[in-house]
C-alpha cells in the first residue's frame, strides 16, 4: 500500500475546517516552519526532491532558488489552480476536501519566498471551491496563522483568490499571470521567466497547487526523509486522477514505486478495466502527453516492467515512451475509437488556442478538420500523411507548451495506431458506424 501524506487525513469528516484540520496537527509544520529561516526551509525542499506537480515535473526547490531578490521590490507566490488539463481534477479534490492543507503549505512557502502578498488562481468552472478557500483563509486568520504579525513573529501575508474564466491557456503561467493583472490571457515570451519578472514585472514564484501542499508533509518529515520515499528522482508521493474505462475512478496518492499494472488492476487503485474488456491504450500524465498502446504501457520497450513515475513513463521517449504530466491517467478499453479520441482532443485544443502564433492558431483546426474528415469515412491516405506533417510544424514552434500539446497526441496516435487510421480511410462506410475495436488488431 502506498504511503500516504497529503490525502492522510482525507477521509476524517469536516477535515475542511479549521478545528478538525489543527486537532489532526494541521499547522504544526508552519509554526515548525516559522522558527527556521527562509534558507533551511528552501535547503528542505531541494533535499526532498519535489518535483512540479502541474505537469512539467521541474524541480521545486531550483525554481525557488531562481526568484530574484532586488532591493525593495515585492515578491508574489502564485498558486496555479486552472486546473483544466482533460483527465486532470487531483488539485480539485484537495482543495475542496482539504483547503487548509493549501493554506498552510502556501503560508510556509510564501514565508520561505519574502512573499507578503500570495495568489491562488483558480479555474472558473470551479465555481463552488474559491467559497471553500475563502471561508478556509478567515479561519485561519480568525486563529492568527494568516495576516498580519503571523503567530508574533513579525511575518505577514494575505491569500487572495482569483477566479479564471473559463480559458485553458490561461493555466499556461504567464497566461495567468496576464490574466491574474486584468488583462487578455496570452501567453508571454520565456525568457524572462515568473521568477525574474513575473506578477506586475515583480519575482513570482507560479506553483500548482499540489506541489505547494507538499510542501507541509516535506516541512513535518523534512526533506531527507522525504525523498527516501518513491525512487530515483521521483520522490514523495503524487496524487493520480484516474479515469475512463476503469472500475474505480478517482483521486488517489501513490508513492511511484508501483507498477503500472498494479495501479489499473489492484482494488487499492483503478479495479481493472470495466465490464471485464481489455486494455488499449492509455494516457497517463492529462490529455496533453502521448498515447501508448496497452503492450508499451505495461512494458517498457526492453520488457522492463513499467513504473508509475516520472522516469519510467518516459522511457524510450516519445518513441516508445509516455509522461507522468498532471497524472490525468485516462484508460481507454478495447472499444473506444482511437481516431474518434484524438478528434476530440484536437477540437479542444483548437478551441483553446489563444491565436498568437500562426503554426498553432492555424494548426490545431486543421488538423481537427483533417481527423474529422478521417473519423467520418471521408479521409484519404495522403491525410493521414499530411496530418502528421502538421503536428511537426507545430511542435517546437509556438510560444507557450499549448501547441506542442496539440501536436504531440496526434504524432503518438499515428504512429502507435495507423492501422487504425488506414482502417477508417479503407473502409469509409463501417468507419461512419462502428468504431475501431481491439479486436481488428
Ligand atoms: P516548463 O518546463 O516551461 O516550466 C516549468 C516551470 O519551471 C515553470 O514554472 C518555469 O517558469 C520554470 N522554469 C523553467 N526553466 C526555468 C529557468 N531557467 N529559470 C526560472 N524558472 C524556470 O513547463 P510549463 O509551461 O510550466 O508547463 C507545461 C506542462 O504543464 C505540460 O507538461 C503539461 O503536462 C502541464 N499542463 C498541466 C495542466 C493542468 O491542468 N495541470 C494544463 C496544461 C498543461
Ligand atoms: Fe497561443 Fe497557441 Fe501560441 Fe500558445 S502556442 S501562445 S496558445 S497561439
Amino acid at each position: 500500500m502506498s504511503k500516504k501524506l497529503l490525502l492522510k487525513d482525507a477521509h476524517v469528516e469536516g477535515i475542511r475546517y479549521f478545528d478538525v484540520y489543527r486537532k489532526q496537527g494541521g499547522y504544526e509544520a508552519l509554526e515548525k516552519a516559522l522558527k527556521m529561516t527562509p534558507e533551511e526551509i528552501l535547503e528542505e525542499v531541494k533535499t526532498s526532491g519535489l518535483r512540479g506537480r502541474g505537469g512539467a515535473g521541474f524541480p521545486t526547490g531550483l525554481k525557488w532558488s531562481f526568484l530574484a531578490k532586488p532591493e525593495g521590490v515585492p515578491r508574489h507566490l502564485v498558486v496555479n489552480a486552472d486546473e483544466s488539463e482533460p483527465g486532470t481534477f487531483k488539485d480539485r479534490y484537495l482543495m475542496e476536501f482539504l483547503p487548509h492543507l493549501l493554506i498552510e503549505g502556501m503560508l510556509i512557502s510564501s514565508y520561505c519566498l519574502g512573499s507578503n502578498t500570495s495568489y491562488i488562481y483558480i479555474r472558473g468552472e470551479y465555481s463552488w471551491i474559491p467559497d471553500i478557500l475563502e471561508e478556509a483563509i478567515e479561519e485561519a486568520r480568525n486563529a492568527g496563522f494568516l495576516g498580519k504579525n503571523i503567530l508574533g513573529t513579525g511575518f505577514d501575508c494575505e491569500i487572495y483568490v482569483q477566479r479564471g474564466a473559463g480559458a485553458y491557456i490561461c493555466g499556461e503561467e504567464t497566461a495567468l499571470l496576464e490574466s491574474l493583472e486584468g488583462k487578455r490571457g496570452n501567453p508571454r515570451l520565456k525568457p524572462p521567466f515568473p521568477a525574474v519578472k513575473g506578477l506586475w514585472e515583480r519575482p513570482t514564484v507560479v506553483n500548482n497547487v499540489e506541489s505547494i501542499a507538499a510542501v507541509v508533509p516535506i516541512i513535518n518529515i523534512t526533506g531527507a526523509e522525504y525523498a527516501k520515499i518513491g525512487v530515483g528522482k521521483s520522490t514523495g508521493t503524487k496524487l493520480i486522477s484516474a479515469c475512463g474505462n476503469i472500475n474505480k475512478p478517482g483521486v488517489y496518492e501513490i508513492d511511484m514505486t508501483i507498477t503500472v499494472e498494479e495501479f489499473i488492476y489492484s482494488d487499492e487503485y483503478c479495479g481493472g478495466i470495466k465490464d471485464g474488456k481489455r486494455l488499449k491504450a492509455c494516457i497517463p500524465g492529462g490529455s496533453s502527453v502521448p498515447i501508448v498502446p496497452a503492450n508499451l504501457l505495461l512494458r517498457t520497450i526492453n520488457g522492463e516492467p513499467r513504473y508509475m513515475n516520472y522516469e519510467s513513463l518516459a522511457d524510450g521517449g516519445f518513441a516508445t515512451g509516455t509522461m507522468m504530466g498532471s497524472g490525468g491517467f485516462i484508460v481507454l478499453d478495447e472499444d473506444q475509437c482511437v481516431v474518434e479520441h484524438t478528434m476530440t482532443l484536437a477540437r479542444f485544443y483548437a478551441h483553446e488556442s489563444c491565436g498568437q502564433c500562426t503554426p498553432c492558431r492555424e494548426g490545431t483546426p486543421w488538423m481537427y478538420k483533417i481527423l474529422k474528415k478521417i473519423e467520418n469515412g471521408e479521409g484519404t491516405m495522403a491525410d493521414i500523411d499530411l496530418l502528421w506533417d502538421i503536428q511537426r510544424k507545430i511542435e517546437g514552434n509556438t510560444i507557450c507548451p499549448l501547441g506542442d500539446a496539440a501536436a504531440w497526441p496526434v504524432a503518438a496516435a499515428i504512429r502507435h495506431f495507423r492501422d487504425e487510421f488506414e482502417w477508417h480511410v479503407k473502409n469509409p462506410e463501417l468507419a461512419k458506424t462502428q468504431n475501431y475495436g481491439l479486436a481488428n488488431y
